[in-house]
C-alpha cells in the first residue's frame, strides 16, 4: 500500500498509522509492532504488510507491516496541514496542498461523482455530448462581462494586428453554438468552463466555472424544466445512494449536506410559479427587505431566497420573466412583455438554473436584437438557424459548482473547485 500519513501514535510497544491514499473517503491503519521510526504528518511512505481483521471495532480490517520505506519526508513541522482549526479561507490560500485534507478530497471526489452521473443521464437519455469553443468573438449573452483574449502587446489596440484579427474572449457561454448543434443533431449538451469578468465578491460567483447546457431541439418551456428536474434528481439520487459515505464524511467537518431537504426533493411534487406571482409574494410578504421591488425589476438574492425557502422550502421554477430583465435569444410570450424563460432556485444558494426556450421566428429575434442593441450583423451565422428549417428549441445552463455546492452542503463555490478564479486570484 502506498500512501501519506494522516496521523501517527505510539503506545507502549506497537505504532499506528492513518494512511491515506485518496480513493475513498476512510483511512486504513498500519500497526507496526514494534515500532520502528516514527511518521510525520504527510509523509508518503510504501507499506509491505498484511490485511488483517482488525481487534477493534473501529475498523473492520488493518494492515500488520512487515516493511516500510518512506518514499518523501513531508519536512516536519513545515507541512502547512497540521494546524488545529484550519479555516477555509486559510485552506484556499494553500488550494495546492488542500486536496490532501479529508474534506476536499471527500468534495472532490463527490465533484467527479456529480460530473459523471451528469454524462450517464445524458446519455440515458439519448442527448450528444459537443464542445462549444472556449475561444469566442461573441459576447453569448450580450451585456455580460466577457475576459478579453489578445496577443497584441499592452497599449495596442489596433485589432486587425491582433491574432484573429479582430476582439476576441473567452466564452461566457457555449449556448449559442449548442443552438447550431441541436439543429443538426436533436438533443446535444456541453460540459465546459465558461468565464465571466463580473466584479461579484460573493460565495455564488467564480470568474471560471464550469457550466452544462443541454440544448433540445422540438421542446418548449415545459419540456425545459422537466428535463432540468430530471437532471437534478438523477444526480441527486445517485449520490445519495451511492455516495452518503462521502456525505456522512463532511459532517465531521461542519460541513451538512442537507440531506432530509434532498430526500424530500426526490419525492414531491416541484414548486413552479410566475415571475408575476413572484413579485407579488415579495411585496405582501411581512419580510422588511432591503431592498423593494414592483413588477418588471430584477429578484434579489434576498428575495429569491425568500420564496425559495421560506415560502416553498425546497427548489423552486419562476418562469416567464419580463423581457427586459432577459437576454436577447429568449421566446416572446404572447402578451409581449414576458419571455419564456426559467430560473431554477434551490435552498441556500439561489440561482442554481437559467434556460429558456429560444426564439426561433426570425422576424421577432431579429426586433429582439435591435431592442437590445446586439450588432446583428456580426450574428448572420446564429440567425441562419432561423432562416433555414427553424424550429422551436429549448435549452438551460447549469452551474457545476453551486449545484457541487447545493448537494454537498459547501457554504462557498470557491470550495467546490479545485483551484478557483476570483478578482484578485488566480493563483497557481
Ligand atoms: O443564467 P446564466 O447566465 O445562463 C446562461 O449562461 C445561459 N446561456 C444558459 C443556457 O440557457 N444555456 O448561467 C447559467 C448558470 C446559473 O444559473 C448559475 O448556476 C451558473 O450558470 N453561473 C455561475 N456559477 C458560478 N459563478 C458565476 N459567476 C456564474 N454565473 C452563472
Ligand atoms: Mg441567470
Amino acid at each position: 500500500m502506498n500512501g501519506w500519513v494522516r496521523t501517527y501514535r505510539q503506545s507502549k510497544n506497537v505504532g499506528f498509522i492513518q494512511l491515506y491514499d485518496g480513493s475513498c473517503s476512510k483511512d486504513l491503519q498500519i500497526v507496526i509492532s514494534p515500532p520502528q521510526g516514527t511518521f510525520l504528518t504527510g509523509d508518503c511512505i510504501k507499506v509491505n504488510g498484511e490485511l488483517i481483521p482488525s481487534p477493534k471495532p473501529l475498523q473492520p480490517f488493518e494492515v500488520s507491516c512487515h516493511s516500510w520505506e518512506l518514499l518523501g519526508s513531508s519536512q516536519g513541522d513545515a507541512y502547512p496541514l497540521q494546524k488545529k482549526n484550519m479555516t477555509y479561507e486559510y485552506l484556499r490560500e494553500i488550494a495546492h496542498l488542500r486536496p490532501r485534507t479529508s474534506t476536499f478530497s471527500s468534495i472532490f471526489r463527490l465533484r467527479s461523482h456529480i460530473c459523471y452521473a451528469i454524462h450517464e443521464f445524458f446519455n440515458l437519455q439519448n442527448f450528444f455530448y459537443v464542445n462549444t469553443p472556449i475561444l469566442t468573438t461573441n459576447d453569448g449573452e450580450g451585456g455580460s462581462s466577457p475576459f478579453r483574449v489578445t496577443t497584441l502587446d499592452p497599449g495596442e489596440k489596433d485589432f486587425s494586428q491582433d491574432f484573429f484579427k479582430e476582439p476576441s474572449l473567452l466564452c461566457v457561454t457555449g449556448q449559442l453554438e449548442a443552438e447550431l448543434l441541436a439543429m443538426g443533431l436533436g438533443k446535444v449538451y456541453t460540459f465546459g468552463p465558461t468565464f465571466r469578468a463580473e466584479n461579484s465578491h460573493t460565495t455564488r460567483h467564480l470568474s471560471e466555472f464550469w457550466m452544462i447546457e443541454p440544448e433540445m431541439a422540438f421542446a418548449d418551456l415545459r419540456q425545459n424544466q422537466t428535463l432540468a428536474l430530471d437532471l437534478l434528481k438523477f444526480v441527486v439520487k445517485k449520490i445519495l445512494t451511492n455516495h452518503s459515505d462521502e456525505l456522512e464524511c463532511l459532517q465531521k467537518f461542519d460541513i451538512h449536506p442537507p440531506l432530509d431537504s434532498l430526500e424530500k426533493f426526490l419525492s414531491t411534487p416541484h414548486s413552479l410559479i410566475s415571475y408575476t406571482d413572484a413579485v407579488e409574494l415579495v411585496q405582501k410578504s411581512k419580510v422588511s427587505f432591503e431592498k423593494q421591488i414592483s413588477w418588471g425589476d430584477d429578484l434579489q438574492t434576498e428575495h429569491e431566497r425568500y420564496l425559495c425557502e421560506k415560502v416553498y422550502n425546497g427548489p423552486l421554477i419562476i418562469e416567464n420573466y419580463p423581457k427586459s430583465l432577459k437576454a436577447f435569444y429568449m421566446y416572446v410570450n404572447d402578451d409581449d412583455k414576458t419571455v419564456a424563460a426559467m430560473d431554477i432556485l434551490v435552498p441556500g444558494m439561489g440561482e442554481l438554473i437559467g434556460g429558456s426556450q429560444r426564439e426561433h421566428r426570425l422576424d421577432i429575434l431579429e426586433k429582439q436584437m435591435i431592442d437590445k442593441h446586439i450588432p446583428i450583423d456580426k450574428f448572420q451565422w446564429y440567425l441562419d438557424t432561423r432562416r433555414f428549417g427553424t424550429c422551436p428549441h429549448s435549452g438551460f445552463g447549469l452551474g457545476l459548482e453551486r449545484l457541487i455546492s447545493w448537494i454537498t452542503g459547501v457554504i462557498n463555490v470557491r470550495d467546490a473547485i479545485p483551484f478557483p478564479r476570483t478578482p484578485g486570484n488566480c493563483v497557481f
